[in-house]
């Protein structure tokens, strides 16, 4: 949620009506000139048309989803999904025992999830919806920094340690705020040369005794890429026989997650490891769901502390739970299980094959146009990220990001972490819903750009206040 400081009170009368005067009910009285009041509640109310029309007014001013490749957000679905979902919209998730139908339908989904990810009992597998992966991620964190003060309480039996998790500079967002939310020191290693993400020698130097757990990213936000989740695991295997520390592993699998197991079947970086105790997705990423579902799973009850789950009986029943909000809509969970069973394995596996066919094709298209350097090529997830190419000095990525929004694309310039603060890139994320004719749109939009950037006398300069339509 973005945090409002408030509206522009005040904002200038202008000559004329305010108000479409076709929309005259607004106010029986005052006629067709009165525009309801933006920053204070209206006086009365109005009729339901009026509303609906004001309100539908302003969101029309938003952007076209299917043009914004900055997303990983499902901005598409089928109509049978939507009915499913506007026909569960009053059902909270919460409420377990009301509900008793859309609470298996999230069991069943966790079991489904946990034999994608190879956990070593599905059947008595443990794991929650959540609203998406940052919740999600929230949960694991908890349970891993729980398992820790559990494991340490002889040592520290009057508290005062700071814990600490070990990530790569590039993690998401998600999890800086998991370690300022809940004083956990967030230990990055930082990318180095061509090196964008985890590396497994750093990650294990810095753990120490109040580690409480590596997180690998599958994929990199920042460019896509797959961390390289084994690698990480046999350099903890490694610490631990020289050390006695045994590190955990979280798999932040936000988007890959749902790419990994359709499409890269061998790669072994779930719960085949032993050393992973728990994954997060984003059901509403890869996952191919409307907005406003996650999944967090621990691979077994030992992963999840008991003391962080609780029961209510206020609703009724008394249904474990452990999330971070209480009262949240079941439609997005419905839908879940809907789009598992309507695509099966081989389902999926068509319609992610198809997004990283579409990724590829359009980063191939970018790096034959000569002005740009690939940094990734949407062969792991979905999505790459490019850069201007040496003695490219006319413009810069913050140009052609701004550019490209003239034609109505939104692709986010913005500059790496530690220690490449130095590179700037634009990414693009191909989700279903992005087909190869779009993609043609794209390149071709993109190449009858270039002319007018490269006569610029150089770039234009770093927006400061117009945002590229992107942050971390
Ligand atoms: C790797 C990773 N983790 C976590 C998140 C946060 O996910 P959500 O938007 O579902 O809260 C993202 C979002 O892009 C991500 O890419």
């Amino acid at each position: 949620m973005a945090l409002h400081k408030g509206g522009r009170a005040g904002a200038a009368r202008k000559r004329g009506y305010a108000v479409n005067p076709f929309y005259g009910e607004a106010d029986p009285v005052a006629g067709m000139a009165v525009e309801p009041p933006r920053l204070r509640l209206p006086d009365g109310p109005m009729a339901p048309h009026t509303a609906y029309q004001f309100v539908r007014d302003e969101l029309m001013l938003d952007g076209n989803a299917r043009l914004n490749l900055a997303t990983f957000v499902t901005t598409w679905m089928e109509p049978q999904a939507a009915a499913l979902m506007a026909e569960c919209r009053d059902k909270n998730m919460i409420d377990k025992d009301e509900y008793p139908r859309t609470a298996e339908l999230e069991q069943r989904c966790v079991t489904m999830l946990a034999d994608l990810w190879h956990a070593p009992d599905p059947a008595s597998a443990i794991g929650c919806s959540t609203t998406g992966s940052s919740e999600a991620c929230m949960l694991a964190g908890l349970a891993l920094k729980r398992r820790w003060a559990l494991a340490h309480a002889d040592r520290y039996p009057h508290g005062g340690a700071r814990p600490n998790l070990v990530m790569g500079a590039n993690v998401q967002v998600c999890w800086e705020k998991f370690c300022n939310f809940w004083e956990v020191e967030a230990r990055q290693v930082p990318m180095e040369g061509e090196r964008f993400h985890l590396d497994p020698q750093a990650a294990a130097a810095l753990c120490d005794v109040d580690t409480i757990g590596v997180v690998t990213v599958l994929g990199s936000t920042f460019d896509g890429s797959y961390e390289p989740v084994a690698d990480v695991c046999a350099a903890l295997d490694a610490l631990q026989e020289r050390t006695g520390l045994d590190v955990p592993v979280h798999v932040d699998g936000a988007s890959g997650a749902m790419i990994a197991p359709f499409l890269d079947e061998d790669l072994v970086w779930d719960f085949r490891l032993p050393r992973v105790t728990s994954i997060n997705t984003s059901g509403h990423k890869y996952g191919l769901v409307y907005p406003g579902v996650g999944w967090a799973l621990w691979r077994s009850h030992e992963a999840l502390p008991e003391e962080l789950v609780f029961r209510v009986n206020y609703l009724g029943g008394d249904m474990p739970t452990f999330a971070l909000n209480f009262s949240r809509p079941g439609a997005q969970v419905a839908a879940q299980y809907y789009t598992f069973l309507r695509l099966g394995r081989e389902g999926f596996r068509a319609v992610q094959q198809n997004a990283r066919d579409v990724a590829c094709t359009l980063s191939e298209g970018i790096g034959a146009m000569g002005d740009f350097r690939l940094l990734t090529r949407g062969d792991e997830l979905p999505v790459f990220a490019f850069t201007t190419a040496g003695g490219v000095d006319s413009y810069d990525v913050f140009d052609v990001s701004r550019r490209l929004r003239e034609r109505g694309w939104l692709v986010p310039a913005y500059s790496f972490p530690p220690n490449r603060e130095d590179l700037s890139v634009l990414r693009v994320v191909c989700r279903n819903g992005f087909s190869l004719d779009l993609a043609e749109h794209f390149l071709e939009d993109l190449r009858s750009l270039l002319p007018e950037l490269r006569r610029q006398h150089g770039p234009l300069g770093r927006p400061e206040s117009v945002a590229t339509a992107f942050h971390h």
